[in-house]
């Protein structure tokens, strides 16, 4: 019977690290997958992850199970986090899933049993993995226009367009912050013209945040986040504390849906619920409980803010270094949108051959579509990319 299954086609960016891996040379740089690296290339576990993790190895005194929809204190301090008090908690449905990726999937999940027919809007381009689950899950997408490779900034007007073709009872994809892959991200007044279109139309938006923290601060990098929230009358929201706790292999997320009223938001709980027991039953405990830990005592929540926000520092000081080297390099100013994006993913606007070349000439691993994953490169390197971006012909 297993003989009778479909080949799969392998992830892009999965099959990218182990082509990486299995590059001979020394001096090959990886800028594929989207991992945090520090100047020397290690993913560092961060200073108050590992205190809180002290605490729990000497305090904890069971394991056994807590909630189908995991601890409400991870709800309560996530919910915090991302909105602040722009929504009344009663409003928050919410659900701990395994890392980001399941928060996304519990969202289009609940989107599909609310409602058979939605269609899903998703940005052009978007994380492959976004497209790849709402296929799997047999839901009709919409690409809106979103990245003009061209200027490699937003395409307002166009992104404006498509999305007048919206029904009610549509979802709408949103990369709150750091938009993965391209890095160009809207400003706070195009987020209100979204916002007027959802809301005239009667869809839902959907909003992907993997990223808070990494672009201009955890509160700026929320921002537009919560102006859907407190301007739409539901909204469904799929955090991630991968990236910004560095907890990648924990698999710690968390979905919420913001409901329009308080039976709503019960009938919504309870949908949360019965999709996390059809799936996996428990969400995993401990990277909630770190994150839960972190977020409400204050000695460790200020060391880790003051440690994500040396990250992002040297995430945005990389960016500056890359432009002003590709400034003088190419004569031109056509590189300074990477100075002006923000996040850990930049797209270069190469082709796929470029690309390719960069690869077999100098063993500079990125996506194919020419996204790069800045926090892969240091002081050092990044001349060798600017070089090699100018010799492939970018
Ligand atoms: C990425 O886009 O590289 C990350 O979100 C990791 C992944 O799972 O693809």
């Amino acid at each position: 019977m297993l003989n009778d299954l479909p080949s799969q086609a392998e992830d892009k960016i999965l099959a990218l690290m182990a082509q990486f891996r299995a590059d001979p040379r020394d001096d090959k740089i990886d800028l594929g997958v989207g991992v945090y690296r520090n100047a020397h290339g290690h993913t560092p576990i961060m200073r108050a992850v590992k205190s809180a993790e002290t605490i729990l190895l000497e305090t904890q005194e069971t394991k056994s199970y807590v909630a189908l929809a995991g601890d409400p204190a991870f709800t309560r301090a996530m919910a915090d986090l991302v909105l602040g008090d722009v929504v009344a908690q009663n409003r928050i449905a919410a659900a701990a899933t395994p890392g980001g990726t399941g928060a996304v999937r519990l969202a289009f999940d609940l989107v599909r049993m609310a409602n058979p027919d939605a269609r899903v809007f998703v940005p052009g381009p978007t994380w492959p993995n976004h497209l790849s689950i709402l296929d799997y899950l047999g839901m009709p997408t919409v690409t809106y226009r979103y990245f003009d490779s061209t200027t490699c900034e937003v395409d307002v007007a166009g992104l404006l367009e498509d999305m007048g073709d919206l029904r009610a009872g549509d979802a709408v994809l949103l990369h709150g912050c750091c938009h993965n892959p391209t890095g160009a991200n809207l400003a706070l007044t195009d987020w209100q013209a979204v916002i007027d279109i959802i809301t005239t139309k009667g869809a839902l938006p959907i909003i992907d945040i993997a990223y808070q923290g990494f672009g201009d601060g955890l509160d700026d990098d929320a921002a537009a986040t919560r102006l859907v929230a407190s301007s739409c009358p539901e909204t469904l929201i799929a955090a991630s504390c991968s990236k910004n706790f560095g907890i990648y292999r924990e698999r710690t997320g968390l979905l919420m849906a913001v409901s329009n009223d308080a039976s709503s938001c019960d009938l919504a709980q309870g949908n949360l619920a019965y999709l996390n027991r059809q799936t996996y039953s428990f969400p995993p405990d401990h990277g909630a409980r770190l994150v839960t830990m972190i977020l409400e005592d204050e000695t460790l929540r200020a060391d880790w803010q003051a440690e994500l926000a040396n990250m992002r520092a040297g995430m945005l000081s990389l960016r500056q270094q890359l432009a002003s080297e590709l400034r003088t390099l190419s004569n031109s100013d056509r590189f300074d949108f990477l100075a002006g994006h923000r996040g850990m993913f930049s797209r270069l606007g190469a082709s796929p051959e470029q690309v390719a070349r960069m690869r077999e000439d100098h063993g500079i691993y990125m996506v194919g579509d020419s996204r790069i994953n800045i926090a892969g490169l240091n002081t050092d390197t990044v001349p060798v990319l600017a070089r090699a971006m100018i010799d492939a012909g970018v």
